[in-house]
């Protein structure tokens, strides 16, 4: 008989003689003459209750029937006396698929702590927080696809394996084959010779570069993969290993660019909201009380849009006691960020224009010779949300700017080239997929969206 998954069975329209459901037991209560057994199999918040009454045969295998183990039951769907559901199970077969042992499972049936649950997280996924965080996380991939797809935008897979590094910050992993890792100072060519690859290799940050020539062939493309960065900050905001979604467009300015980006957030957060409402809930009631409230704003207002420059203005003239001061040419830090969106506009902004000192070397020189046209979207909870600009398509300032950067023109030549040959403006962003599904979720700590996180010191699974 073929298995019915119970978010199916718990949606039906009308009883039915004979199902057959598998999945994990989260309670057993015994009564008189029978015992209620709650199921989750994964595929929705809900679980479904199964009565065993004391006369069916299998009655009597329950004793070894525990929280945590795996069953299968056979039965007919029919309308709950009880409150609290529409439908339960009347088991007339019950399977034991795998024991659970009582004693050392570890999830009981109070609330866990997310610390403990990040120690455990092979079985973490079993509960309904993160049961529901994980549906968010998938269904938010799908989005993003469709949304890129309706738009006319090719899917492109960037390498993982890079020569270089496109933001030029020095948080790369190293990737050898070698017993000994050269070290950093010595000549480059001579002790990458014997290496795999026979020249200095790192995980990517960024697919940017990449993606960049495909933009200049393919018109519109984006990426979504992983991404690694050795920042050895321990914050809430940072993962060594991350997912990023970098579109880039040809003949796009900078204003394409931010509307891009709008569109981006305003569409995928709707998505969620439409598709994941039962899961968000969750969120709503035990994460963030003002989750819903936040998320309208995000899908429904458009967003404020300001130069740097006016964004420090703003912040200097507050009065507020930042951590970080705040003076023009210095980098914006996450408690500017959200002072912007949550007590200045209370919405969404977007910031451009920053100085040139404090963003990487391929973003455009703008006219005044000291910002470039770069745009970072910040959200409520999380600041910075997107980073991205409109590149520089101008060969010699793109080689002033590399130089100028402490970077080798020579390992850009390819980069370079595409401003050689039918060169265009052309813009982008990176959109950390994380960091989105913190702020739709109400997560405040990136290591609890992300199934098997990767942190400094943290290399468990
Ligand atoms: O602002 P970033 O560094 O921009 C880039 O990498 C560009 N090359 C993207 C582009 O233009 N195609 O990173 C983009 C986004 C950030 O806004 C943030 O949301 C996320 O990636 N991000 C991280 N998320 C989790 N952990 C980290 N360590 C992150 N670093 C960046
Ligand atoms: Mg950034």
């Amino acid at each position: 008989m073929k298995r019915t998954r119970i978010r199916e069975a718990l949606n039906a329209a009308a009883g039915m003689e004979r199902i057959l459901v598998q999945g994990w037991v989260r309670t057993k209560r015994d009564a008189k003459d029978f015992s209620f057994l709650e199921i989750n199999d994964g595929s929705c918040l809900k679980n479904i209750q199964v009565i065993v009454a004391a006369s069916i045969p299998a009655y009597e295998s329950l004793k070894t029937v525990t929280t945590g183990a795996a069953v299968e039951v056979e039965g007919a769907l029919a309308e709950s006396p009880g409150s609290g559901q529409q439908w339960e199970l009347k088991a007339s077969t019950l399977r034991l698929l795998g024991a659970a042992d009582a004693a050392s499972y570890p999830l009981q049936k109070k609330r866990h702590s997310d610390e403990f649950l990040r120690t455990i997280a092979h079985l973490r996924p079993r509960t309904n927080k993160y049961g529901a965080l994980f549906r968010i996380r998938s269904e938010s991939s799908f989005a993003v696809h469709q949304f890129f797809r309706d738009r006319g935008f090719y899917y492109l897979h960037t390498p993982i394996i890079t020569g270089s590094d496109c933001e030029g910050a020095g948080e790369l992993f190293r990737v050898t084959t070698l017993p000994l890792i050269p070290s950093a100072g010595a000549p480059r060519e001579s002790l990458y010779e014997a290496d795999f690859f026979g020249k200095e290799a790192n995980l990517t940050v960024s697919g940017q570069l990449e993606a960049e020539l495909f933009a200049c062939a393919l018109g519109s493309v984006y990426t979504f993969g992983p991404t690694f960065r050795a920042e050895n900050s321990n914050t809430p905001r940072h993962a060594a290993e991350f997912w990023m979604i970098e579109p880039e467009v040809a003949f796009a300015d900078l204003q394409d660019n931010m509307d891009l980006g709008e569109d981006l957030v305003q569409n995928l957060t709707a998505h969620v909201m439409d598709h994941c409402q039962s899961d968000l809930e969750l969120f709503a009631r035990f994460v963030d009380k003002d989750l819903m409230a936040n998320l309208e704003l995000i899908a429904g207002e458009s967003y404020a849009r300001l130069p740097y420059a006016e964004a420090v203005a703003i912040l200097k003239a507050s009065g507020k006691a930042f951590e970080f001061p705040v003076e023009f040419g210095t980098d914006l830090q996450t408690e500017h960020e959200r002072f912007l969106c949550e007590a200045h506009f209370r919405k969404p902004v977007i910031v451009y224009n920053y100085p040139k000192e404090i963003k990487p070397f391929y973003m455009r020189l703008n006219d005044d010779d000291q910002t470039v046209a770069a745009m970072d979207l910040l959200v409520p909870r999380v600041g910075e949300l997107i980073g991205g600009s409109q590149r520089e398509e101008r060969l010699d300032v793109l080689e002033r700017r590399i130089t100028a950067g402490g970077l080798h023109k020579e390992d850009y030549w390819w980069y370079l080239d595409i401003r050689r040959f039918g060169t265009v403006p052309h813009s982008g962003f990176g959109l950390g997929f994380e960091r989105f599904l913190m702020m739709v979720t109400g997560v405040t700590n990136i290591r609890d969206v992300i199934p098997f996180p990767r942190t400094p010191k943290h290399l468990e699974f």
